[in-house]
C-alpha cells in the first residue's frame, strides 16, 4: 500500500494541463460496444477506473489496444459475452453503463450491482425504470442485474430525479431502439453532452443533450469513429482550488471555461482572482479568503464532486460558511479527517457549518473516497507541517498523475510505500 506525504506551505506556480474527463470516459468506453466497427477514442485519462473499464471490455470479448498513453482502439465486432461479474463491477460505479450498452447491442445483460465511492445509498431504480419503458425486463439474482428484451422500443421516460447515470444509460440503449425515445428531466452535465456527441459521431440520432429533454431516434447500425474526450471539469476545479488554497498563481490549460463557471463564480466571491481565456483559466490566490455559502446541485449548479474540495478551502477563510449537499445522503465523511488537521466543522445531515480558522495543521489522515482524497491533498498543501494521506487508491481512481502534476507546480508531495508490517498492525 502507498500513501502521499506532503510538506505544506509551498505556493503552487506555473502551468498544469488537464486530462480527459473521467466521468465522460467511463461512459464512452462502454458505449463503444454499440458500434459495429472499431472506434478510436483519444484524450483518455490514465486512471484506475479506465483500467477496470478495459478489463470489463476484455472480459466481454471486446478487443482493446492502447495506441498511445491516451488513445484506445476498441473493436467490439466479436463480442462474446454479456456478463460483468462482481469481481470487476465492484471496483467502480460506472460498471452500470454496461447495462445500457449491452442491452442496446445484444438485447441481454448480466451486470453485478456496481461498486464505487460510498456516498450513501445509490440505487439504480431510475435506470431500470428507463429500460422497462424501452421494453426490457429486469430481474435480480445473487446481486446480478439481469436485463433482456425481445425488441427495444422507443418511449417517453420521465426521471423522478436528475440522474447522470440513468440519463446516460437509457440514452445508450435507446440509440438502438425502434422509434423515438424522449427523456424528460434529463441530466445536463458536460459528460452527458460528450457521450451524446460520441454516439452521434457513430451515427446515432440524439438531439437536446445538455437540456432537460433529450430525444433519441433509434438506428439499426452504429459505425466506427475517431473521437476525443472533453477535459475533466472536476480535475480542473480541483486544481483551481489548489491554487487558491496555496496563495498560488497557476495557469490551468486544456479546460472548457464554460464548464467551470459555477466554480469560478464561487472562487471569485471568496476573493480569488480567476482569469478566463479560450481554453485555459488562470487562478491567483493570496488575497484574504472570504466565507461563502454553497449548495450542490445538478449541472449547471455547483457540482457535488467539488464539494469536499471547496469545503476544505473554506476552512482557510474568515467567518462561517454553510455547505448544503443536495445530491448525496452521505458526502461529509471526510470532515472527521479535516478535523484532525484543526478544521472546525459541524455536520447535521446534509448541511455542514464551517467556522473558518484560517489555517490547518499537518496530520496523518486518509482518503475516504475519490473527491475526499483530493480534499485531503488540498488540506495538506495548505497546512503547516507534514500531512500523510492513506488509502490513496481512491485518488488514483480519478486523477491522472496528480502527484506528478503537483510536483511540477512546486508542491512538496511524494508517494511512499507503507511497510507491510505497518499495514498488518493497522489491521489488528
Ligand atoms: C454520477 O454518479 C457520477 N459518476 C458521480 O461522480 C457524480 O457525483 C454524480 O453523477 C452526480 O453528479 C459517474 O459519472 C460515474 P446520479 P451517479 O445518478 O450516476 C439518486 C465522482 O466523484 N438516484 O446523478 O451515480 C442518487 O442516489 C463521482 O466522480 C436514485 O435515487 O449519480 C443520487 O442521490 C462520484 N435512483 C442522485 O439520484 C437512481 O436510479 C444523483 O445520482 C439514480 C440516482
Amino acid at each position: 500500500m502507498e500513501k502521499y506525504v506532503i510538506r505544506g506551505g509551498n505556493r503552487l506556480q506555473g502551468e498544469v494541463t488537464i486530462s480527459g474527463a473521467k466521468n465522460a470516459a467511463v461512459a464512452i468506453l462502454p458505449a463503444a460496444l454499440l458500434s459495429d466497427e472499431p472506434v478510436i477514442i483519444e484524450n483518455i485519462p490514465t486512471i484506475s477506473d479506465i483500467d477496470w473499464s478495459i478489463k470489463i471490455l476484455n472480459c466481454l470479448g471486446v478487443e482493446v489496444r492502447m495506441l498511445n498513453r491516451s488513445t484506445l482502439w476498441i473493436d467490439p465486432k466479436n463480442i462474446t459475452g454479456h456478463t460483468v461479474p462482481y469481481e470487476l463491477a465492484k471496483n467502480m460505479r460506472a460498471s452500470y453503463y454496461f447495462l445500457g450498452s449491452l442491452l442496446g447491442k445484444i438485447g441481454v445483460a448480466d451486470v453485478a450491482l456496481p461498486g464505487g465511492c460510498d456516498l450513501g445509498t445509490r440505487p439504480i431504480d431510475q435506470h431500470l425504470k428507463g429500460f422497462a419503458a424501452l421494453n426490457a425486463v429486469d430481474s435480480m439474482e445473487n446481486g446480478i442485474v439481469h436485463l433482456e428484451t425481445e425488441h427495444l422500443t422507443g418511449n417517453r421516460i420521465y426521471f423522478d430525479m436528475v440522474t447522470v447515470g440513468g440519463t446516460a444509460n437509457v440514452m445508450m440503449a435507446a440509440c438502438k431502439a425502434d422509434g423515438l425515445t424522449i427523456i424528460e428531466n434529463a441530466a445536463k452535465e458536460p459528460h452527458i453532452v460528450d457521450l451524446a456527441n460520441f454516439l452521434n459521431s457513430m451515427g446515432a440520432d440524439i438531439m437536446g443533450a445538455g437540456t432537460d429533454v433529450i430525444k433519441i431516434r433509434g438506428v439499426d447500425h452504429l459505425h466506427g469513429t475517431q473521437y476525443s474526450i472533453i477535459p475533466d471539469q472536476i480535475e480542473a476545479g480541483t486544481f483551481m482550488v489548489m491554487a487558491a488554497a496555496t496563495a498560488g498563481n497557476v495557469l490551468i490549460r486544456n479546460v472548457i471555461p464554460k464548464h467551470l463557471e459555477c466554480i469560478t463564480v464561487k472562487l471569485q466571491k471568496m476573493g480569488v482572482t480567476v482569469e478566463e481565456y479560450d481554453d485555459s483559466v488562470r487562478v491567483i490566490g493570496g488575497a484574504p479568503l472570504q466565507k461563502a455559502n454553497i449548495k450542490t446541485l445538478p449541472y449547471p449548479g455547483f457540482p457535488t464532486d467539488m464539494q469536499p474540495q471547496i469545503s476544505t478551502l473554506l476552512t482557510l477563510a474568515e467567518g462561517i460558511s454553510i455547505i448544503t449537499e443536495s445530491i448525496f445522503d452521505s458526502r461529509f465523511k471526510y470532515v472527521d479527517q479535516l478535523r484532525r488537521m484543526g478544521a472546525d466543522i459541524s455536520v447535521d445531515g446534509k448541511v455542514a457549518v464551517i467556522q473558518g480558522t484560517g489555517r490547518l495543521k499537518g496530520a496523518p489522515v486518509k482518503a475516504t473516497d475519490l473527491r475526499a482524497g483530493a480534499a485531503m491533498i488540498i488540506a495538506g498543501l495548505a497546512a503547516e507541517g507534514i500531512t500523510e494521506i492513506e488509502d490513496i487508491h481512491y485518488v488514483e481512481r480519478g486523477y491522472d498523475g496528480i502527484e506528478k502534476k503537483l510536483r511540477a507546480l512546486g508542491a512538496d508531495i511524494k508517494k511512499v510505500i507503507i511497510p507491510e508490517e505497518a499495514v498488518l498492525q493497522q489491521a489488528r
